[in-house]
């Protein structure tokens, strides 16, 4: 039982407005495809790293692994072209994996400070019980719902909400015939593209379990988000 993981860095993250790909910006000095992959090749038991990105810059994403590549190392890395969405990405990057990786997770380049701890707590959980897994965080602000001019309608309950984040982990089987599906049949009438893996199983009639998240494993979007990211990294100590 040997993990697979697949790293997608492949989004053009037009909303960053960086200039470049997402997964390319630095983070105090080192891009956030180093930094997960750091994280990622630090976890016990080894297996195999795929990181999918734009195709034009394949060689420069090796060059960015190469540290991590070093021969007692037990994990193995490689690099796999990304498609138009993120559910392609995901796809393209579970079929490039080796037979063996019997559990697979998927993780977005974007979260770059998510703790080895999640990894092992969704990989755990999902050999424990054969499921699909999530990490969760319990929504802290008041949710409103508004209509298009931005007037309010009503308040949202939150208790039975939660913000969910990557890694997100399922057994390798159920994973690649969810994505196969979604492929092959349509959509249901107004389903937007799913923005997850864990509805790309769901819409296939899975079970989806939670773990708890961590802050850490906050998304890059936005600029702001990048000062947040650098307040958290500085927060952590050397
Ligand atoms: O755009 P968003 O921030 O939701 O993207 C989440 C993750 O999915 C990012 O790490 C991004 O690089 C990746 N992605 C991808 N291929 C796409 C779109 C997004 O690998 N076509």
């Amino acid at each position: 039982a040997r993990l697979g993981v697949v790293l997608v860095a492949a989004g053009r993250g037009e909303r960053l407005g960086a200039g470049k790909p997402k997964a390319f910006v630095e983070l105090a000095g080192e891009t956030l495809i180093e930094r997960c992959a750091r994280t990622i090749t630090s976890l016990p038991g080894g297996g195999h790293l795929v990181v999918v990105v734009p195709e034009e810059l394949a060689g420069e994403t090796l060059a960015l692994l190469a540290q991590f590549t070093d021969a007692g190392s037990l994990w193995e890395l490689s690099v796999t072209p990304g498609g138009r969405e993120r559910h392609e990405s995901v796809r393209f990057g579970v079929d490039a994996l080796p037979e063996y990786a019997d559990v697979v997770l998927v993780h977005d380049a974007a979260r770059p400070l998510t703790p080895a701890a999640l990894f092992e707590r969704v990989a755990t959980e999902v050999r424990r019980t054969a499921a699909s897994v999530i990490p969760a965080l319990p929504v802290v602000d008041t949710l409103k719902r508004v209509d298009a001019n931005g007037v309010v309608h009503e308040t949202v309950d939150r208790a039975p909400l939660v913000a969910v984040q990557t890694p997100q982990g399922f057994p390798r089987e159920l994973l690649a015939a969810a994505h196969d599906r979604l492929g092959s049949v349509s959509a249901p009438v107004g389903a937007e593209q799913p923005t997850d893996d864990a509805e790309v199983v769901q819409r296939a009639g899975g079970t989806v379990l939670t773990v708890p998240g961590e802050a850490l494993a906050h998304k890059l979007t936005t600029p702001g988000d990048l000062t947040l990211l650098l307040a958290l990294l500085n927060a952590q100590g050397p």
